[in-house]
């Protein structure tokens, strides 16, 4: 019986317009936290640090935990095997759109060159007041809250926090992906949070086959899935490359 990695395989290995879909899950591998679910970082923090209205109330409270959860535990972090194998799909010639909600930038790091950031990054930090951009160092998360150098008021990291809205591009884009894509893989996500949870929504919508891999069987596309892949995105997604490489060879 065919199994569904070599299923998932040859779909992929096939497609010509293939999105993937990514949450916290793929970069779990990697060592940085999930947020839902046991040993997630909800279990330890209160979300409403990453409330936009208690942040601007509470500036120093939330940046103490977002340095700590969002800066300090990435410093040493890499991309693992799975952001590596989605970057190969790449260079081995199939056109590969990856929207993620991670604001970790190992999709761009391991060498996909064509990632929309739905929930925005950590690279950069924006004020909230006169909206310049600059590069989130260590210089200037040293003294927090992190204040702009031109107008002094409050410096934001560049990703979206509850209770405010995707950045207009980013959501343009993923909805023409969804759309477009013939394949869609579905990785790592619990699919809790909207507006991105509708993205595969939109893609099954539109004809598009959806895999996901996820080693929790009751996460969210299941219903919506076409093929499902109980298990860790690095194990996967090896294998699934290693199939597509041995058929295209
Ligand atoms: P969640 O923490 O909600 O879900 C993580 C998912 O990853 C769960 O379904 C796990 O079963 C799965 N998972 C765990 N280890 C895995 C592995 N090795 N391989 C594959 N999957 C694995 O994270 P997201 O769905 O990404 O938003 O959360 C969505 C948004 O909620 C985040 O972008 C963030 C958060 O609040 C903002 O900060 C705006």
């Amino acid at each position: 019986m065919i199994t569904e990695i070599a299923k998932a395989a040859q779909i992929i290995g096939r497609s010509e317009n293939l999105a993937v879909f990514t949450g916290a899950g793929i970069s779990a591998e990697s060592g940085i936290p999930v947020f839902r679910g046991e040993g997630g970082l909800w279990e330890q923090y209160n979300p409403e640090i990453l409330e936009i209205n208690y942040f601007h109330s509470h500036p120093l409270v939330s940046w103490n935990a977002i340095k700590k959860l969002f800066y300090d535990f990435l410093k040493g972090a890499k991309p693992n095997a799975a952001h590596f194998a989605l970057a190969e799909l790449e260079t081995i010639g199939i056109a590969t759109t990856i929207i993620t909600q991670n604001i970790d930038n190992f999709h761009q790091l391991a060498g996909s060159s064509n990632v929309i950031e739905f929930h925005g990054t950590t690279k950069n930090l924006i004020c909230t007041k006169c909206h310049r951009m600059v590069a989130a160092t260590e210089t200037i998360l040293s003294d927090l809250p992190p204040k702009c150098e031109h107008c002094h008021s409050l410096l934001k990291p560049d990703f979206i926090f509850f209770g405010e809205g995707i950045p207009q591009k980013a959501f343009t884009e993923s909805s023409e992906a969804a759309a477009n894509c013939d394949v869609m893989l579905v990785i790592g996500t619990s699919g809790e949070v909207m507006p991105a949870s509708l993205i595969p929504i939109e893609a099954k919508r539109h004809g598009a086959t959806i895999i996901e891999i996820n080693p929790d069987k009751n996460v969210f596309a299941s219903g919506k899935n076409d093929i499902f892949i109980c298990a860790k995105a690095g194990e996967a997604l090896l294998q699934i490359i290693e199939l597509i490489k041995t058929e295209k060879s």
